[in-house]
């Protein structure tokens, strides 16, 4: 039997994933790519949609691939590969764009937010168009499944509508993905700032647990993250928000559920939970971190296994290219 065609992906954006992205993103792909032939992307022509700063851009991306692989997503499971490496989701991107609403694009609400916040100077046609490009990563790979937090579903229910409107002009070519939408249980907040979500691109870097922090950055983050006065230790999202964010984590990577950590340290107080929270971070992260350093360790090696990816990518994505091609006339 086949298993079900999976697409995600993430930007290059910094030099290291946040705890967030691991959670939310990389342990549920390492879950996935079991069950589903799964393609995973760093997806650097999104990244540029801001602007980069080349040496850095490339830096990232590498890095990027070997923390995917630290942390247990397998090149030879699923395909792994830098979306620059494959020149369909360019192809296909411009294609899409001439069957979308200029309107519709316009609804977009995180072009609206991310146009906000980079001002109209820096506020590019290539970040419009970043839906198109979303909408093409999905549709190359013939996708069924797109695992996706809250914030992108409405970029995901863009392709849905793009594939249906290119099957009906022009004939049955693409697969309608299902958007899969990633439990809000495993979002992760700033642990400075706990009602906001922690992000690669928060702009202090004092409430963010990064993979590849020392041990002793890490450490000194979390024993000095935001709590309350009331210093019990119990899960309420809304009146103790710091709280709930250590026990979301420490439930998460420890695989305990919530109850029995409130059991555990009923009464201990938050010093002790950080403390066992940090044991439980650099008992995840310590590996992750050496496997990194490894794998950077010996870049032709990484190149290799990157390119062998890209190729198997680009098997898969020109095929679907070939049929659009043909569909519109080319
Ligand atoms: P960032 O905000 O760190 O740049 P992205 O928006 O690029 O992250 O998202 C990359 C992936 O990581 C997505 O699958 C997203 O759902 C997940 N992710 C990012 N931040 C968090 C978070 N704070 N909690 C849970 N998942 C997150
Ligand atoms: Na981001």
């Amino acid at each position: 039997m086949t298993k079900p065609r999976l697409y995600s992906g993430m930007q290059p954006s910094a030099e290291s994933l946040q705890i967030g992205n691991y959670i939310g993103a990389l342990l549920n792909w390492k879950s996935l790519q079991q069950t589903h032939d799964a393609f995973f992307s760093i997806v650097d022509l999104h990244a540029i949609t801001v602007a980069q700063e080349p040496a850095k851009l490339r830096e990232n991306t590498r890095g990027t691939a070997a923390q995917y692989m630290a942390a247990g997503i397998d090149p030879s499971a699923s395909t792994l590969y830098v979306q620059s490496h494959v020149a369909a989701h360019a192809q296909l991107a411009w294609v899409l764009n001439t069957i979308t609403g200029f309107g519709e694009a316009s609804r977009m609400t995180q072009f609206k937010d991310k146009s906000a916040r980079h001002g109209a100077d820096a506020t590019t046609v290539g970040l419009f168009a970043y839906p198109t490009l979303m909408a093409a990563d999905i549709l190359l790979y013939q996708t069924a499944v797109v695992p996706v937090g809250e914030d992108q579903r409405q970029h995901v229910e863009l392709t849905r509508d793009l594939a249906v409107r290119f099957n009906s002009r022009f004939g049955d070519t693409f697969t309608i993905p299902e958007v899969a939408i990633v439990k809000e249980t495993a979002k992760i907040y700033d642990l400075q700032n706990p009602t906001s979500k922690m992000s690669k691109s928060a702009e202090s870097h004092a409430g963010v647990i990064w993979l590849l922090d020392e041990p002793g950055v890490t450490k000194k983050k979390i024993m000095r993250a935001v709590t309350d006065a009331d210093g019990g230790v119990v899960f309420d999202r809304e009146n103790k928000p710091g709280v709930a964010n250590l026990l979301t984590i420490y439930s998460v990577l420890a695989s305990r559920t919530i109850e029995s950590l409130e059991n555990e340290y009923a009464g201990r107080g938050y010093g002790d939970l950080k403390k066992g929270l940090v044991e439980v971070v650099l008992g995840t992260f310590d590996p992750i971190r050496e496997r990194v350093a490894e794998l950077l360790g010996d870049p032709a090696e990484l190149d290799r296994v990157l390119a062998q990816n890209a190729a198997r990518a680009s098997d898969v994505a020109n095929e679907t290219l070939a049929t659009v091609y043909d569909r519109v006339g080319f």
